[in-house]
C-alpha cells in the first residue's frame, strides 16, 4: 500500500433497514426508502452514460416506478464497499444511505431512497443535480461564471458543512469534486457521504487515512486522531482553490505525496494569487487551513461568523 490508503468509499448497507410501507399520498407510486432486491436495469432507464467513481458509478436515469422522474443513482461495487466497511467492524457504522437519507438541508443533495439490488449491490437514489462540479469550474478556470459569486457560494458551502457537523458527522472528503453548482450558479450542494463517519470517539481514532490527498488535513495524513476540524481544513483548501485556481501547496506528482507538505511548509498566501481579495475573506480562509488543529478555526459557526464581515465578493 502506498503512503495513502486507497481512497475507498463505501455505500449503503440496507440489510439492517426495515422496509417502510409505500406512500401513495402524492398520487404516484412511491418506492419505499429502504429497498431490497431491486432490479436496477428494469427500474431505471439510463439517460446518460455512467460516471465511474471511487466506489462504483453514478448515472442519471428515469425512475420507472416513480412517474418517470429523473433521478441520480449511485451504484456501488460490493467488494470495495466491503473493504472499507471492514475497517469499522463491530462499531455498528451507519451506511452511506442511512447517513444521507437523514440529511435535510437546501445545500445538501436530497436522498430519496437507498437499498440493495437483486445482485447484492448497494445503491442510493437521489435528486439529480444538473450543473457543473466545482472541480470542473476550477479546472476550466471559469472566472466568467464564478466572478462576483464566490462569497455567496462559499457561504452556502459553509452552511452545508456546519449543518452536517451539527448532525454530528464528519464528511471526510470535502473537496471541489463533492460540491455541485446548479446551472444558474445561484446554488451549490454538497454530495457524497461515502467516507462520512459519526463524530464519536471510536470513529475518530487514529489510523483511517481516507479522503482526497490534496485537500487532506495533516491529522489524517499523519494518522493522528481526528475530529470535525479535518473537514474545516479541507473546506479551506477547497475555497482557496476556487478563488486562486491554484492550490496552497505545490504539487510535484500525482501520488498524493504532496499532502505531506501540509504541515511541513507554509501554504502560499492567497493574497499572492489574488491581491484584490477582501482581507477578511483571505484571513478567514487562511485561518481555517492552519496545519495545527488547535490553532485552526475551531468550528464552522466561527467560519460563518467571520464570513459575515466580508464586504466584497470575488
Ligand atoms: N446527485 C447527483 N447529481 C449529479 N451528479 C452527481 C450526483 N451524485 C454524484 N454525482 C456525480 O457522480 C460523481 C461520483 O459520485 P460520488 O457520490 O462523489 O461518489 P464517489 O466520489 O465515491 O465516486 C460525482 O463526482 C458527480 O460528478
Ligand atoms: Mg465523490
Amino acid at each position: 500500500m502506498g503512503i495513502f490508503d486507497s481512497l475507498f468509499k463505501k455505500n449503503a448497507d440496507a440489510s439492517k433497514g426495515k422496509p417502510k410501507p409505500s406512500d401513495h399520498a402524492s398520487g404516484i407510486e412511491r418506492a419505499t426508502k429502504v429497498s431490497k432486491s431491486v432490479d436496477i436495469e428494469a427500474r431505471f432507464e439510463r439517460l446518460r452514460s455512467a460516471i465511474s467513481g471511487t466506489m462504483g458509478n453514478f448515472f442519471v436515469a428515469k425512475d420507472r416506478f416513480n412517474g418517470n422522474r429523473v433521478v441520480g443513482v449511485k451504484l456501488c461495487d460490493t467488494d470495495k464497499v466491503q473493504f472499507f466497511e471492514n475497517r469499522f467492524k463491530g462499531l455498528n457504522k451507519p451506511s452511506e444511505g442511512e447517513i444521507a437519507i437523514g440529511l435535510n438541508h437546501s445545500n445538501i443533495v436530497e436522498t430519496y431512497e437507498y437499498g440493495t439490488s437483486n445482485r447484492g449491490q448497494q445503491f442510493i437514489v437521489m435528486e439529480y443535480i444538473d450543473g457543473p462540479g466545482l472541480h470542473q469550474l476550477i479546472a476550466e478556470r471559469k472566472e466568467d461564471l464564478l466572478a462576483g459569486k464566490r462569497l455567496d457560494l462559499i457561504t452556502q458551502m459553509a452552511e452545508s458543512l456546519a449543518y452536517l457537523h451539527r448532525k454530528e458527522f464528519i464528511h471526510r472528503d470535502i473537496c471541489p469534486r463533492n460540491y455541485i453548482v446548479l446551472k444558474d450558479m445561484k446554488k451549490v450542494k454538497l454530495i457524497d457521504f461515502g467516507l462520512t463517519l459519526p463524530a464519536t470517539k471510536a470513529f475518530m481514532a487514529p489510523g483511517n487515512r481516507t479522503g482526497t490527498p490534496l485537500y487532506m488535513s495533516p491529522e489524517i495524513v499523519r494518522r493522528r486522531s481526528t475530529d470535525k476540524r479535518v473537514d474545516i481544513f479541507s473546506f479551506a483548501v477547497t475555497c482557496y482553490h476556487m478563488i486562486a485556481f491554484d492550490l496552497p501547496w505545490q504539487i510535484s506528482d500525482t501520488t498524493g505525496r504532496a499532502a505531506l507538505q501540509h504541515d511541513t511548509s507554509p501554504p502560499r498566501e492567497i493574497t499572492e494569487h489574488r491581491p484584490e481579495i477582501d482581507k477578511v475573506l483571505a484571513g478567514t480562509i487562511m485561518a481555517a487551513m492552519h496545519p495545527n488543529p488547535e490553532l485552526r478555526t475551531p468550528d464552522m459557526e466561527t467560519f460563518l461568523r467571520q464570513l459575515r464581515n466580508v464586504k466584497t465578493s470575488l
